[in-house]
């Protein structure tokens, strides 16, 4: 018997915005894109991809935390509680949770890529026939409300893993933790993945594979911006550079234009001069006290940390400050 797919909630944010933030990043003295358009579906595939490197140490350090410590984590979620992921991509660790959770009121996993979590939220429906499946496509830095689930919900638990936390600048990351605060209420928590500062050359490896992963990631932003927007960037022209810039403490990851060009989109004339960049993804990484600081910032507590025994990562479980 074919299980039916869940059916999808779907607040995407419309091509309007793609355009209009695209081109506001692009107008600025230092041009800039938003990470989150890294995801459709073929670059959601390529990040899947990432996730395997044997250089992208995070992924593997990850999900090896939360199977060493998987009933622990388990245990902090009440029965009846709403699991939402933000970012779910794939729900590979997410499964880690699942497996140990047969009570829960149900899973809302959100994407920003559609095609990738309805097929994802198919997968998890074979697997899990008992779980109430809530997709939602939405942009999680934007408003959005929670899918109506058919069992009563006790609580809001929050599973934001992968340190995409790291995406947004230490002030946003505040922000959207208080907003993740409110979903997660008094009686409700958050389970995130943390990537810890380390070893530069570790890091410039992670984000420099040598099969060029990351340099397609990268520049396949410029590719949608062709299909989706009707821009005529060069490929050939750009190339990708991704660095650890330690007084941020953050890596980077640019396109980098290869002479002086004009790109069209939308209408207006973009210019570059050779060697100007687009910053197009910050990953920031934290000491174990400096993210105690934020989460404080945001009103919440660090309750438990757990990390593999190099401290390279780390997946914390924050609730509401008393
Ligand atoms: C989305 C946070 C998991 O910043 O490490 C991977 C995205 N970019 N390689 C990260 C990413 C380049 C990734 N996360």
């Amino acid at each position: 018997m074919k299980t039916l797919s869940p059916p999808l909630h779907d607040c995407a944010p419309a091509m309007e915005s793609f355009e209009s933030e695209v081109l506001a990043g692009l107008s600025t003295f230092e041009k800039t894109l938003p990470c989150k358009y890294f995801y459709d579906a073929y670059g959601s595939a390529l990040f899947d991809q990432i996730c395997e490197l044997p250089e992208y140490y995070p992924t593997r350090t990850e999900a090896a935390i939360m199977q060493g410590n998987a009933a622990e984590m388990a245990a902090l979620v009440c029965p009846d509680s709403l699991l939402i992921e933000y970012g779910s991509g794939s729900s590979i660790k997410t499964r880690i949770l699942l497996d140990r959770l047969p009570r829960l009121a149900g899973y809302v996993p959100m994407d920003i890529s559609r095609e990738h979590l309805q097929r994802t939220a198919a997968q998890l429906a074979e697997a899990y026939p008992h779980l109430d499946i809530l997709p939602l496509c939405a942009d999680y830095t934007t408003e959005f409300t929670l899918p109506p689930a058919c069992r009563p919900v006790g609580s809001h638990v929050v599973y934001f893993p992968g340190s995409t936390i790291g995406n947004f600048h230490p002030i946003d990351a505040a922000a959207f933790l208080t907003s993740i605060a409110e979903v997660c209420g008094q009686s409700g928590g958050l389970l995130i993945g943390v990537d810890l500062k380390k070893d530069a050359a570790v890091l410039n490896a992670a984000y420099n594979d040598s099969q060029g992963v990351t340099a397609a990631f990268n520049l396949n932003l410029l590719t949608r911006m062709n299909a989706e927007l009707g821009a005529d960037f060069d490929l050939d022209n750009f190339s990708h550079r991704a660095y650890y810039n330690a007084l941020a403490g953050r890596i980077e990851m640019h396109l980098l234009s290869l002479s002086s060009q004009t790109v069209h989109l939308g209408g207006a004339e973009i210019n570059f001069e050779a060697e100007e960049s687009i910053l197009t993804e910050c990953s920031y990484k934290y000491s174990l006290l400096d993210f105690a600081g934020l989460a404080k910032s945001a009103g919440l507590a660090v309750r438990k940390v757990w990390t593999d025994s190099e401290q390279n990562f780390s997946v914390q479980y924050l609730t509401l400050a008393s």
